[in-house]
């Protein structure tokens, strides 16, 4: 297929896995947008939470997906700043409480539809990577390039560890571990659009691999793509 502006790709994974990161440097490398997507799941908790819906009324939630309009701004770093109803919600995002529910909501079917449907909207005209857990098996399942990453339980929550520490937050290795398994049981078992890679992914495990090592094979694959 092509798009006015370049390839879509898709890279998918646990948490944990760096995707994130991987993805707006490739992005950078590329010249491309990248977005990560779970910020409109995100935004629609912070929404949920600040207007006092019921989290768990599936159909309280899908009104209140509807109410959202979302404008996205490339930014210098290839990042795609996201405005929801006209505000940036920055660091709100990425309170627990809210991330707590996004898990929650990520379960209505009828929600995810909205969302799936505003995601294909801010990539349809390609040139952009899009990071999260269903992007190359439902919302693009035409990307030109999928990518899968994964890394044991056990490396992610080591992982998680460090980078608290570095933020001075002392962890407890165990608990970090049990709350990745738990997540990735229910991530890959929900009902609608479990974590799975597509079949025609590119799987990656990154276990053993440093940001740079998983940077350079993501862009090598790409760029075999675009050769
Ligand atoms: O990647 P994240 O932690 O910002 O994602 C927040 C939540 O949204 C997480 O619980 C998984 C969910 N999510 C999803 O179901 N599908 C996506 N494409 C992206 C995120």
């Amino acid at each position: 297929m092509s798009r006015p502006n370049g390839l879509v790709i898709s890279i998918d994974g646990t948490a944990g896995t760096g995707k994130s990161t991987v993805g707006r440097a490739a992005a950078q490398a590329m010249g491309y947008s990248f977005l990560s997507t779970g910020g409109l799941y995100r935004a629609l908790a912070y929404t949920v939470f600040a207007k006092h819906v019921d989290a768990a009324d599936p159909k309280a939630v899908l009104e209140t997906a509807k109410s959202l309009q979302f404008r996205f701004e490339r930014q210098p770093d290839a990042t795609l700043k996201m405005f929801v109803n006209g505000e940036y919600l920055g660091n709100k995002l990425q309170l627990d409480e809210v991330a707590q529910t996004a898990s929650k909501i990520s379960t209505y079917a009828d929600s995810r539809a909205v969302l799936t449907e505003k995601m294909r909207q801010a990539g349809q005209d390609g040139g952009i990577i899009m990071e999260g857990r269903d992007i190359g098996t439902v919302v693009f399942p035409d990307a030109e390039v999928k990518i899968y990453l994964d890394a044991t339980a056990e490396v992610r929550a080591d992982r998680r560890v460090k980078q608290l520490a570095e933020q001075g937050v002392q962890t407890d290795y165990g608990q970090i571990l049990a709350s990745i398994k738990e997540r990735d049981l229910r991530d890959s078992t929900r009902k609608a659009s479990p974590l799975k890679p597509a079949p025609d992914a590119i799987k990656i495990d990154t276990s053993n691999m440093n940001r740079e090592e998983v940077i350079e094979a993501v862009v090598k694959e790409i760029k075999r793509y675009a050769a």
